[in-house]
């Protein structure tokens, strides 16, 4: 009894290490099991599993290539593809059972496709590490991201462009130091966002090319001793490019990083149109009007209309810059080359992507609905001096020189500010106290239409400098 007792002891033991081993794939070299607290601490499977469709792409391919190469047969590499084929409709259902101790997305479907297809599964990972499998992934999920930011800046240049169109006819004061300084047409002001945000593209696209490299077949970092086609591989998944060196392939993630400056900048570009955005539809400045369905109300002030999707899409901004903080820092001490730091990349990288989506989508939308409230921004454009230049140019053309004509208007400026009265008010016999070249065309120079038609260098912000651009943009320049 005790000899049958002991026997059963044992069998039960070689059970569990049985069962230990199944669990990890890495398990052959391990004595003791992994410490539960050490498994949660180093899992990422809570969000890396939003690469599931990447990985099973990028799974696919690879056992395509090893069937080609003759690594694997067609029939076995036939087999891993419908298992994996599988594998994604469970994951698409929501069916899929994830077991919380699989350290990551790939050894999860890994796992899956053994108990499914059985020993032929054990055959996918040949001539391939995570260290690569992960680098595709993850390069294969931000193309395909950085094309849809793409769609969405495009309609929100778009946007900007139709608006400007539509107000073209709108004055309204331009500021610096948020001081009013000089009239602008508020066409122009939007199309400036329009610059910056075809600059985001631009930027967007140029981080894409360097995206859109195939690291598979770096395997851990050394490149691998069996006869993969790498070209193969890339063609399957549409890459135009492979790396060149396995050991930066493996731990290259300059593609994050730069990913996630291009989307701090298109956020610190909404973040300032969301900030005017703010303050113009604030009593004091009143120039625009918000759209109730992108504000929010008070749960006290029953007066309260507040512009919470501008400050959010503000506020979030500096989430943002602290991911790139993130990225950076986790890249700038690493020794070469894979190390499992690199795990980090993630959870900023896919916050970056979800923000930016979402900012780029509900700020186009609330454009689409602000009305601008053209009486109050004229009327604006027209007090606080706003036309003392084209006094002072006025002086110029008439061959004062600009220093002396600067200092000639600073005085016109103050002697209105003591007899409290706005510029467009003076009289030609008081500007003529001042010079005795001041005429008769001096006085419509006075107005914000009049300083804003004159400004016609290029660039600049006359309505026929504008319309211009709008015909550029139109045209795809
Ligand atoms: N989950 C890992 C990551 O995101 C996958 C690569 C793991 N590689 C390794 N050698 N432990 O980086």
């Amino acid at each position: 009894m005790t000899k049958i007792r002991g026997h059963l002891v044992r069998i039960s033991m070689e059970m569990k290490g049985n069962n230990f081993k199944s669990k990890k794939p890495w398990g052959g070299r391990f004595k003791q099991e992994t410490d539960r607290r050490v498994e949660s601490f180093t899992s990422s499977l809570a969000y890396d599993r939003r690469l599931y469709p990447y990985d099973l792409a990028g799974s696919v391919a690879h056992a395509r290539m090893l069937a080609r190469q003759g690594i694997v047969s067609p029939g076995e590499a036939e087999e891993i593809c419908g298992g994996l084929q599988a594998l994604g409709e469970e994951l698409e259902s929501g069916n899929f059972r994830f077991d919380e101790s699989d350290e990551d997305i790939h050894m999860a479907i890994e796992k899956a496709l053994i108990a499914r297809i059985g020993k032929t599964g054990e055959k996918l990972h040949t001539g391939r590490s995570r260290n690569d499998q992960v680098a595709l992934d993850l390069r294969l999920y931000l193309r395909e991201q950085t094309d849809l930011i793409l769609r969405l800046v495009a309609a929100l240049k778009k946007r900007l462009a139709a608006t400007a169109k539509k107000e073209i006819e709108v004055v309204m004061p331009g500021y610096t130091h948020l001081q009013k300084a000089q009239p602008v047409l508020l066409a122009h002001y939007l199309l400036a966002f329009w610059e910056m945000f075809d600059r985001d593209e631009e930027r967007l696209r140029d981080c894409r090319k360097r995206i859109d490299v195939m690291p598979l077949g770096s395997a851990a970092l050394a490149g691998t001793s069996l006869p993969l086609d790498r070209e193969y591989a890339a063609e399957l998944l549409q890459f135009p490019r492979i790396s060149r060196n396995s050991m930066d392939a493996v731990s290259d993630r300059d593609f994050v990083a730069e990913f996630i400056f291009a989307a701090s900048l298109l956020m610190a570009h909404m973040s300032r149109f969301c900030e005017d955005l703010i303050l113009w539809s604030s009593r004091e400045f009143g120039y625009v009007e918000i759209s109730d369905a992108f504000t929010t109300g008070s749960s006290i002030m029953p007066q309260k209309k507040n512009p919470d999707v501008a400050e959010l899409i503000r506020g979030k901004t500096g989430r943002i810059y602290g991911n790139l903080i993130a990225i950076l820092t986790v890249l700038k001490g690493l020794p070469m080359t894979y190390n499992r730091d690199l795990q980090e990349d993630k959870e900023p990288l896919f916050d970056t992507v979800d923000t930016v989506i979402a900012a780029v989508t509900i700020l186009t939308e609330m454009i689409d609905r602000i009305v601008y409230l053209r009486p109050r921004m004229e009327a604006e454009a027209e007090l606080g001096f706003t036309t003392a230049t084209d006094l002072a140019e006025y002086l110029v053309e008439k061959g004062v020189p600009f220093r002396e004509a600067h200092g000639i208007v600073g005085r016109i400026v103050a002697y209105c500010l003591d007899a409290r009265k706005e510029l467009a008010m003076i009289t030609l016999k008081e500007l003529r106290g001042f010079h005795s070249v001041f005429a008769r065309d001096v006085l419509p120079r006075l107005k914000a239409a009049s300083s804003v038609s004159m400004k016609t260098t290029s660039g600049g912000t006359a309505p026929e400098r504008v319309a211009e651009r709008i015909r550029e943009i139109e045209q795809g320049e």
